[in-house]
């Protein structure tokens, strides 16, 4: 398969992108350009289009029209597995957690299957070796060596969270998509996850929904705000804070 071209400036673009649902253009006719790098936000009202254009570019289903391009390659046809080997990755659910599992054997799990295409408990001592060191390093990233023996159904809905990113982490994507990664946090949580969200940013590219605008505003590098399927507007948080169009469409109470 062909790789992505990292001297492309941008991660993805789409051309025309349109998803209906029963005639309905849930996201209708988006052209844009994802810069490369940076923590690229989508904001927007509910309904917006925001999940359905995650979708879309993560190839959970196929758009109605229109193209999406992922470092050069048009990768409009091609389903998850394929994306994923690209280096595009989508946290889903905790289902992809093993409840009865520690937490270090699942991002250990993880680690392996991205290595050897297999789940093998058996394995030589300096292959071992190796895998324990990236899990203690992605145990790190996502803040829970100190919960490592525990068993995953035993974790707070925040650290359940983080494991779950900890598990998509396991493939080093080039391009992480989070759709509302804070949802359901405490306090304590949320602060936690935004800190993961900045740790793992280095050298890749962070797409992200959130709803909580402090958070948005301080951690964003660009924001795109989409509105009934479209781009409304896109800029730094300071320009997205300013634009008036999204003054009066959503941020209303904001300033
Ligand atoms: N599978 C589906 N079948 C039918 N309609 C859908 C489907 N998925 C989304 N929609 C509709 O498309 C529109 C956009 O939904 P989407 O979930 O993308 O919005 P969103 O911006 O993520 O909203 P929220 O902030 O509430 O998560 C909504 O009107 C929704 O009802
Ligand atoms: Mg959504």
């Amino acid at each position: 398969m062909k790789k992505p071209d990292k001297s492309v400036a941008y991660a993805f673009k789409t051309e025309g992108l349109t998803r209906a649902f029963s005639g309905f253009r849930a996201v209708n006719e988006v052209s844009i350009e994802i810069p490369r790098g940076g923590v690229r936000t989508i904001i927007g009202p509910n309904g917006a289009g925001k999940t359905t254009f995650f979708n879309l570019l993560s190839g959970l289903f196929p758009p109605t029209s229109g193209r999406i391009y992922f470092g050069g390659i048009d990768v409009t046809a091609l389903d998850p597995y394929r994306r994923a080997r690209l280096g595009i990755a989508r946290s889903f659910q905790i289902t992809n957690i093993f409840a009865k599992l520690s937490v270090y054997e699942n991002v250990r799990l993880a680690v392996q299957a991205v290595h050897d295409g297999s789940a093998n408990f058996f394995l030589p001592a300096r292959r071992m070796g190796d895998l324990a060191t990236k899990t203690q390093a992605i145990l790190g990233d996502i803040g829970l060596l100190p919960v490592a023996e525990s068993l995953a159904e035993n974790l707070s809905h925040g650290d359940q969270r983080r494991l779950e990113i900890g598990l998509v982490l396991a493939r080093d994507p080039d391009v992480l998509l989070l759709d509302e990664p804070l949802a359901g946090m405490s306090p304590t949580e949320t602060h936690a996850t935004v800190e993961l969200i900045r740790r793992i940013s280095p050298g890749r590219t962070i797409m992200l929904v959130e709803h909580d605008m402090d958070v948005v505003m301080s951690i964003s590098t660009s924001i795109t705000v989409m509105q009934t399927g479209q781009v409304l507007a896109v800029g730094t948080p300071d320009e997205i804070r300013a634009n008036e169009a999204v003054q009066r469409a959503y941020l209303g109470g904001l300033a």
